[in-house]
């Protein structure tokens, strides 16, 4: 159903994804996984096409969807729904209007103005806010909900696209270990009972291992492993991670903006 081909985006001279292929078939929990700065986010955001690759194709049944240009490219980002470690809701606004933003795309410009919805689609942005255990949070602004309870906001604003792949980006990063467990079986959830793919950036093997069918390691843009959870072995974390990862390195390393050492601290656990 996915298939990733070759694909290659190129920052300047930085090679973010390196010739990056594999493909999906079916509703699986695809985990992808690495150091900070393997390309994880780039890999997400280029099938998303919220970046551009350099080169490559991604087939969708068949449909290259990095050729798609304008309407077409949004149909695609709606079938293709992106959770991010930050969320992205509107903290001022409700939680309901945050969630019926999913389909803000098919909305008129009268409609946007006024904040108008129709009542079946207010009727659905409930409804799966109720299935995800938040229906009472619904007319509250979404600044006031817990990190936890803003993550399945976003999840209810994806849900609302009707996705057929849900890609999140760190979906548990800023979350605490309750909240975490909270989104990563609501994630599951949604996996198993809609039959959605769901392609998740993770931080820890632990994460990746409860919950992925099949889980990537990349390192260097370049795919180094691509198996099931009980084959990442240590010498695998070691391939993924590197053997020369140590928490000061990773600690002190300022380019990348998102959480630095708990993939470093992780490699030090596997490799003591
Ligand atoms: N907009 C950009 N401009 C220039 N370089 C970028 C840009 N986005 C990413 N990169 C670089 O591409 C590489 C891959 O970055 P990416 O964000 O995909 O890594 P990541 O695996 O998601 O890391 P993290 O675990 O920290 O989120 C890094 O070297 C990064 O600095
Ligand atoms: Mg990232």
């Amino acid at each position: 159903m996915l298939n990733v081909k070759d694909v290659t985006k190129k920052f300047g001279e930085k090679v973010a994804v390196d010739s990056t292929s594999f493909s999906i078939d079916g509703p699986a929990f695809v985990g992808i996984i690495g150091r900070s700065g393997a390309g994880k986010s780039t890999l997400l955001r280029m099938m998303n096409r919220l970046t551009d690759a350099t080169s490559g194709e991604i087939l969708v049944d068949g449909q290259n969807v990095l050729a798609l240009k304008g309407a077409e490219a949004r149909a695609w980002q709606s079938q293709c729904a992106m959770i991010f470690q930050q969320f992205n809701l509107v903290p001022r606004m409700d939680v309901a209007s945050n969630v019926l933003h999913g389909i803000l795309n098919r909305r008129s410009t009268i409609q946007t103005m006024f904040n108008l919805w129709p009542r079946a689609d207010i009727l659905r942005a409930l409804d799966i806010l109720d299935r995800l255990g938040i229906a009472e949070q619904a007319p509250k602004r979404a600044e006031a909900l817990s990190g936890g309870q803003q993550q399945r906001v976003a999840i209810a604003r994806a849900l609302m696209q009707d996705p057929k792949i849900i890609l999140a980006d760190e979906p548990i990063a800023s979350l605490d270990p309750m909240n975490a467990q909270i989104v990563m079986d609501t994630l599951k959830r949604i996996n198993v009972e809609d039959k959605r793919m769901v392609i998740a950036n993770l931080h820890t093997l632990d994460t990746a291992r409860k919950y992925c069918d099949r889980v990537i390691g990349m390192r260097d843009g370049r795919i180094v492993f691509d198996g099931t959870p009980d084959q990442l072995s240590t010498g695998v974390a070691r391939e993924i991670y590197g053997a020369d990862a140590s928490f000061d390195e990773a600690a002190t390393s300022t380019a990348i903006p998102t959480d630095t050492t708990a993939d470093a601290r992780f490699a030090s656990a596997m490799l003591a």
